[in-house]
């Protein structure tokens, strides 16, 4: 082989960025015959200097300033494996101004600054590949964006954040409370110090928005996703949900409807026979459905440092074996060609269509369930399955949990309101949305 190397500049050497040091270098020679080329680690950037030495032994020059790597080196690539959207942006948006490609992990950079991110490499002829931004080591976006090609994509739905899983298969498991696992997932370092873009599902939520974009062609529209996280998830719905043969994860949905597509992040109740239901720990695993394919899953770790660096080492390999070719002959980065992209509304949660979970605490008098049902009824909406619990000795006051058929969030709400009226429901209802991906 006598095309000369890919050299890359790696910015950032924490967990991703070690292990993409470490499997380029144990992996060589594989990759290389696979690539056509070497792909060269040719400078590295951290502030932690040490660390810096200590992975690379010599063997490459170590800056402190990414932005110094990058206007002192020749590369034909950076990594941006810096995280969060001030450093890491400046840093993103000089590489491309300097026509370098870009391969990235960073998908809060890319959800919320995607619209300008995405053009400016466009323009400038460079590739923004970001396989590790979604589902860590999981080959979700090479599938989406070219193995599905031939599909209209009509949904994607994916357990797409491990440490909230990890949560509630503990949740699940062992009957412990949120606060209590949480903890948990801390000590064990699935959740961060502070874990809020985790728990409140912000970190599902910008990797479902960059899939809404490979999938139907839309720019990433972050800023308009519904977002519900764990936090407030009882162990009791967990218990109820699987006395109804459901599971409780934590989803990224993003479905194509008449009028636009639904973009939304929520704890969702689904069928435990399901192979996605049982997607345990800290795993990750995305449910596409294409109009030709039909039904198609992916499952695997969703972060760590090989894992995340097999994805990252993915997208260096596709540059290295198009190098040369001009940015029209290369795979698009959203999938759909830029001028082909389509600006689609994301619509209300009010809009969206999914079954509900509803837990009512009534008083146990003879008519509660009719009442309840009629209030149901009036709004067209269906029931599909009920549990009363009896009252324990001594109250007088009981759960009622229905599950209802798909019908309009608007007209759930409708007859939620209703449904608080009666004098004999007592309190706020828990409400959760059902997905049966049948
Ligand atoms: N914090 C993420 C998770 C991993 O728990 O899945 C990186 O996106």
């Amino acid at each position: 082989m006598t095309a000369g190397p890919l050299r890359v500049g790696l910015a950032g050497l924490g967990t991703v960025g070690g292990g993409t040091y470490t499997v380029l270098t144990r992996n060589a020679q594989e990759i290389r015959r696979r690539a056509g080329r070497a792909i060269e680690i040719v400078a590295v950037a951290d502030l932690d200097q040490e660390k810096a030495k200590a992975l690379t032994q010599g063997r490459c020059p170590i800056f402190a300033d990414a932005r110094e790597m990058l206007a002192k080196t020749d590369l034909d690539v950076v990594v941006e494996l810096i995280g969060g959207y001030g450093f890491a942006k400046d840093f993103v948006m000089a590489a491309i101004a300097q026509g370098r490609h870009v391969v990235t992990a960073n998908k809060a950079l890319l959800a919320v600054h995607g619209r300008e991110i995405f053009p400016a490499a466009q323009a400038k002829g460079v590739s923004i590949g970001f396989e590790a931004a979604v589902a860590g080591g999981i080959p979700i976006i090479k599938s989406l964006r070219e193995g599905l090609t031939a599909n209209r994509i009509e949904w994607v739905a994916g357990i797409i954040n491990g440490t909230t899983n990890f949560i509630l298969s503990e949740m699940r498991d062992k009957g412990l409370p949120f606060d209590t696992v949480l903890k948990e997932a801390q000590r064990l370092g699935y959740a961060e110090a502070d874990p809020t873009f985790d728990i409140e599902g912000v970190d599902a939520a910008h990797k479902i928005t960059l899939m809404s974009a490979i999938a139907f062609g839309m720019p990433v529209k972050f800023d308009q996703a519904h977002i519900e996280g764990i936090t407030r998830l009882q162990s009791i719905d967990i218990r109820y949900a699987e006395q109804l043969g459901y599971r409780i994860k934590l989803l990224g949905i993003t479905k194509r409807q008449a009028h636009g597509v639904e973009l939304r992040v929520h704890p969702t109740l689904i069928p435990a026979k399901r192979l996605i239901a049982n997607v345990e720990g800290a795993m990750n695993a995305v449910l596409v459905k294409g109009d030709a394919v039909g039904h198609t899953l992916y499952y695997g770790k969703g972060a760590g440092a090989e894992p995340t660096a097999s994805a990252v080492i993915a997208d260096l390999v596709d540059l290295a074996r198009a190098l040369h070719a001009p940015i029209e002959d290369r795979v698009p980065a959203l999938a759909f060609q830029p001028a082909q992209m389509q600006d689609m509304p994301v619509l209300p949660v009010a809009e969206t269509q999914t079954g509900f979970y509803l837990r009512l605490r009534v008083k146990d008098q003879s008519g509660v369930l009719a009442d309840i049902t009629r209030a149901l009824a009036d709004g067209g909406i269906s029931i599909d399955a009920f549990i009363q619990r009896e009252p324990a000795e001594g109250e007088d006051e009981t759960d009622v949990i229905l599950l209802t058929h798909t019908c309009l969030e608007r007209e759930m709400r409708l007859a939620i309101a209703r449904i608080v009226q009666l004098s004999t429901v007592v309190g706020e209802p828990v409400t959760l949305r059902v997905e049966t991906f049948a």
